[in-house]
């Protein structure tokens, strides 16, 4: 490689304002993350207004600190990737608005990211042997999908929830049965001193496709029986309802694995970091099956997926404009390729693999 190539990446689309630099795609040289767990955890869940105030107070600061502990200057940057949906149009704004300024300030190009292919990016940081194509099962708060990742930056979508992200189903359970906000990793532990053994519904579908979710019925069934028995041992059923949930995410993906004949299978997404989903899809590899997942510190949101993401996103473009002569090499000699994007605006509904 000619030059070390340096990526910032802002993200901010829901409680966590971060900004990392990551080198060459996949290094990550600092990977700041400013929390708003403890301000939205009274409320039960993240309140968008508040969301959004705290990312203005915070943004700055977290990506000079991103900087700083980089050890690089503002020069060294070679251009900016921020998150721009989906998310919270209010909590989006704030990292698309300090992106541009950013840009415009510095005179670099902007790479506007999709926050699950983000999630979806992470899992290079961790594995330097994952290369596309692959399937990527992403299980976060707010989406649960079946992804065909064909190359860098070209995703196809087979299968998703029809109704609640299984994010929403963990963080849900656990604030009925009191463990309160957020809940996936309350529930992963208590699940742990429980046993599998309380039946619960499995979901099924007659009609529409194959790989498809449903995690509303488990849900509510776990719901309504903690209702009708305020005294079952909620480690019982924290363990069964990981046990069922599980289930339907191993049968689908095994099932679009044969679909697509490949056994390349990446999990992400903030439900990733669960324990015994982990443990159950590592399992697959005495099937033959390869399978990743991001460190854990990159499960979560944070702004080195963004970076990550932001790098093949370039790369691809440069790719597409120079044809097939394009060689990695020459990367930093081809970056005016890229545009500054300073008309970007925040898109709350963005869906995997679109461009606007
Ligand atoms: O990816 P993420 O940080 O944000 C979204 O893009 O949605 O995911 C957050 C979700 C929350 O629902 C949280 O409860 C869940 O990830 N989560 C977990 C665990 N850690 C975070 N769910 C189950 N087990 C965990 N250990
Ligand atoms: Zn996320």
């Amino acid at each position: 490689m000619e030059k070390d190539i340096y990526i910032l990446g802002i993200e901010s689309s829901c409680d966590e304002t971060a900004a990392s630099v990551v080198k060459n795609g996949r290094i990550v040289l600092s990977n700041v993350i400013n929390s708003q767990i403890k301000i939205h955890e009274k409320f039960g869940g993240v309140v968008p207004e508040i969301a959004s105030r705290n990312h203005v107070d915070a943004i700055s600061y977290v990506v000079k600190k991103a900087i700083k502990e980089a050890n690089i200057n503002i020069e060294n940057i070679d251009a900016v990737s921020c998150t721009y949906g989906p998310g919270l149009v209010g909590a989006l704004l704030v990292g698309v608005s300090y992106a541009k300024a950013f840009c415009y300030a510095s005179n670099k190009p902007l790479i506007p990211i999709n926050h699950i292919e983000g999630h979806i990016s992470a899992n290079y940081i961790s594995n330097n042997d994952l290369i596309p194509p692959f399937l990527c099962l992403v299980i976060s708060g707010g989406h649960t999908h079946l992804v065909y990742v064909k190359d860098y930056n070209e995703y196809e979508i087979i299968g998703k929830t029809r109704d609640d992200a299984i994010g929403e189903a963990f963080d849900k359970v656990a604030r009925v049965i009191g463990l309160g906000y957020p809940g996936g990793p309350k529930v992963d532990k208590l699940a742990k001193e429980g046993k599998e053994q309380i039946d619960l519904p499995k979901s099924h579908f007659d009609n529409g496709n194959e790989l498809d979710f449903s995690f509303s019925g488990i849900k509510t069934a776990v719901i309504n029986l903690y209702h009708k028995n305020p005294n079952i041992n909620k480690a019982d059923l924290c363990a069964s309802f990981e046990k069922v949930v599980t289930e339907e995410l191993l049968n689908n993906t095994i099932k679009a694995t044969k679909k697509l004949k490949i056994d390349k299978i990446a999990l992400a997404g903030g439900v990733s970091a669960n324990s015994y989903i982990r443990s159950k899809f590592l399992e697959l590899r005495n099937n033959g099956y390869e399978i990743y997942y991001p460190n854990l510190e990159f499960c979560t949101d944070n702004a080195a997926m963004i970076a990550v993401a932001g790098y093949y996103c370039m790369c691809s473009k440069i790719k597409q404009n120079l044809g097939t002569n394009f060689n990695y090499d020459e990367l930093n000699s081809k970056m005016n390729n890229i545009k500054e994007n300073l008309e970007l605006n925040a898109v709350p509904n963005l869906k995997i693999g679109e461009r606007i």
